[in-house]
């Protein structure tokens, strides 16, 4: 295959389409992002986008690509560049503080085989779904007091603020067995970690300049290494049943893991875990509450619910993207990529794949399968998937027979971000049961 001259003869994205699928402004709105999305599904499913500010990137946009790139982790790395899509800017400034690495948290999504499934390991069976289910009870408990705080807003509330965003939150740090007077604090440190381009989420002076985003991420990641340095410890003097304890007290390679290295799974878990969550949440209530025939069904019947919970993930697709990169020259849908290419797996792109999913905008509870990429695929898919899936299952089960009626109060306004977010507000009106 020659590649440098099919590389001449690449794709190119038509900037306006490029600019929408890099821009965190475009995931705040679905009339924007999803036609972009199909646009290029329909005309350019692998195309590259030269965006200025930022490395060119291959978009891959149809379900069958992003499945075949991420279940070949060998040709296709996590981590020789940023896991994530940041601007040029950003990365020069974390490369001039990480002693040139991109590397900016010692976690599983920045880690490639070998390294990688020699930590994913320590917690595997731990999310197992046999191993989880054990956990459904603890979990109800916390799905209970949730819904009874929301049952106790007179009528009317934003489902989001006062509801979906902590009870995820209680779950994993219950897990973790950290204590509720942290959870504030925990809650502010992801949001800055995650939203760091939405003004309402995050200081003015982040959102306009890469290298002061960079830096608020960086100081976020020390504030959550210092509050996590001390719960180490505390479970090393005193291991318990809990996650962190299995992290702190494990072995890697015959060794203790290093410090960065369970600061790192710590925060991959404790940030991974809530936003995303509460996000599908929020879309599950937003997809019944436009189906009136949905919400009766999920109501009257409980097997229902898995399916609920499956469509308002691909619905929302929380996760916008992780990137990968290309180890050697290779060939994906005809198209040579060179080695050390930047590909961006956009997630909800693949979500909504007419050659996968019928009708994939309509919300769908009874779509089956539903073969979704919201939680990635291959070695690197979403370590807590069973978890999240439980926890959702769990609060619709305890929610749904509560109520009556619910209908929307207001628009629905969504987080600006193209990497973890979803919806910011759904402001809901609701009669109990
Ligand atoms: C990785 C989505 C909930 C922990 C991922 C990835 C996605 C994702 C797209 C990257 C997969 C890939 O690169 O192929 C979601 C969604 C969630 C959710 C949509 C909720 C609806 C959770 C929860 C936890 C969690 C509850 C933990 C308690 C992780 C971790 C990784 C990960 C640790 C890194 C795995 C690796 O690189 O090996 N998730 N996630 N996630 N997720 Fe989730």
């Amino acid at each position: 295959m020659d590649v440098q001259a099919s590389a001449q003869s690449r794709p190119r994205v038509p900037d306006d389409i490029a600019r929408i699928v890099i821009s965190p402004k475009s995931y705040a709105n679905d009339d924007v992002i999803y036609p972009a999305f199909k646009w290029l599904r329909e005309n350019m499913p692998l195309g590259v986008a030269e965006v200025e500010g930022y490395d060119p990137i291959w978009l891959v946009t149809k379900h069958a690509d992003i499945r075949m790139i991420e279940r070949n982790s060998k040709l296709f790395h996590n981590a020789d560049f940023n896991a994530i899509l940041t601007e040029r800017a950003g990365d020069e400034f974390t490369r001039s503080i990480n002693n040139g690495s991109l590397k900016v948290i010692s976690s599983l999504t920045y880690m490639d085989p070998p390294e990688h499934g020699a930590f994913r390991t320590i917690t595997s069976n731990w999310f197992l779904p046999g191993r989880i289910s054990k956990l459904k009870e603890q979990i109800r408990a916390l799905a209970r007091q949730s819904v009874e705080h929301l049952l106790s807003f007179d009528g009317e509330c934003d489902f989001v603020k006062d509801f979906a965003l902590h009870y995820p939150l209680r779950v994993i740090m219950t897990l973790f067995g950290v204590p509720p007077e942290d959870e504030p604090m925990m809650l502010k440190l992801t949001q800055e970690f995650f939203g760091v381009h939405d003004p309402e989420e995050q200081r003015p002076e982040m959102v306009a300049d890469p290298v002061a985003a960079a830096k608020m991420w960086y100081a976020s990641l020390q504030d959550f290494y210092a509050y996590f340095d001390k719960l180490s410890e505390d479970r090393r003097r005193e291991p318990k049943d809990d996650l962190l304890s299995l992290i702190a007290n494990s072995t890697v390679n015959g060794q203790p893991i290093p410090r960065d290295e369970a600061n790192g799974y710590y925060v991959a878990i404790a940030t991974a875990g809530h936003d995303t969550t509460s996000s599908s949440t929020a879309g599950g209530m937003h997809g019944l509450i436009g189906d009136p025939e949905q919400f009766a069904l999920a109501k009257s019947d409980p097997t229902a619910i898995s399916g609920l919970v499956d469509e308002a993930i691909r619905w929302t697709s929380p996760v916008k993207h992780f990137m990968r990169n290309s180890t050697e020259a290779t060939e994906v849908r005809g198209q040579a990529i060179g080695a050390m290419e930047r590909l961006m797996m956009c997630y909800p792109s693949g979500n909504r794949d007419e050659e996968v999913f019928e009708d994939p905008n309509r919300f769908d509870i009874r779509r089956s399968p539903n073969l979704h990429v919201a939680f990635g695929f291959g070695p690197h898919m979403c370590l807590g998937q069973h978890l999240a899936k439980l926890e959702m299952s769990v609060l619709f089960e305890e929610l749904l027979p509560r109520l009556k009626s619910v209908e929307l109060a207001g628009d629905p306004r969504f987080v600006e971000t193209n990497f973890v977010g979803g919806y910011k507000s759904l402001p809901i009106r609701f009669e109990k049961a």
